[in-house]
């Protein structure tokens, strides 16, 4: 099976990147390898980890075009001629065209730092996710990672966890308990998956295959 080449698109300090690096120098991305890190601003703290880690980092900024759709544009072409095979979004703050789907079916993960169906769409981002939550009450919390489609949010689920809420919390405990309990442990998990061709879209539903038994010839 060939190695899947995996982009992480990204907008900030990247610590899920940290977690899918991390996950890798583990030898816990089963089938994949990190091709490239892509930030939509410059300077971002995502970028100096890729560096550090040795993985090469490309910056399709979304103030150099006019429109969502002209960045998206862009970055597709960018990851057609990495040869990119899986673009996960992490922590990735712009929302992505229809152009993007569509070039990469079923071949784009995010992760969301709640329980989707709840706090998500459109304006639930970063901390202002959290601050919803605390506000509604919720006793329990999460992430998601689902594949993108065209609905913000809205594509099939692959994996969640669940994540107490604490008497007391501000929106930075419940993000860091979210990032740390669920984002960093089911976002390399999924990508793995994918990566291992563990992953059957059924309409909204994701089935787990259980793993091919890969001998080391077939993972080279
Ligand atoms: C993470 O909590 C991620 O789930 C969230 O932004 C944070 C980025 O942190 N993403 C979204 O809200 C997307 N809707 P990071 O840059 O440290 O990975």
């Amino acid at each position: 099976m060939k190695v899947k080449r995996i982009a992480v698109l990204v907008s900030g300090g990247g610590t899920n990147l940290q977690a899918l690096i991390d996950a890798q120098r583990r030898g816990e991305i089963v089938n994949g390898e990190i091709a490239a890190v892509i930030a939509s601003k410059p300077g971002v703290y995502a970028l100096e980890r890729a560096k550090k880690s040795g993985i090469p980092g490309y910056v399709v900024a979304r103030k150099d075009y006019p429109s969502n759709q002209a960045m998206t544009i862009a970055l597709v072409d960018r990851l057609n001629e990495l040869n990119i095979d899986l673009v996960v979004l992490a922590g990735f703050m712009v929302i992505l065209t229809g152009e993007m789907v569509r070039a990469f079916p079923n071949a784009i993960l995010n992760v969301h730092p709640a329980l989707i169906p709840s706090f998500c769409g459109a304006g639930y981002y970063g901390l202002h996710v959290h601050e919803k939550a605390l506000e509604y009450g919720v006793k329990v919390s999460g992430a998601t990672v689902h594949f993108v489609s065209e609905e913000c949010d809205g594509g099939p689920i692959v994996l969640q966890k669940a994540v107490p809420v604490e008497e007391h919390d501000t929106p930075e405990d419940l993000q860091r308990r979210i990032m740390e309990q669920a984002e960093w442990v089911i976002l390399p998990r999924a990508v793995s998956l994918f990566c291992q061709n563990r992953l059957r879209v059924e309409g909204r539903i994701v089935r787990i295959l259980k793993p091919l038994n890969l001998s080391k010839e077939c993972l080279q």
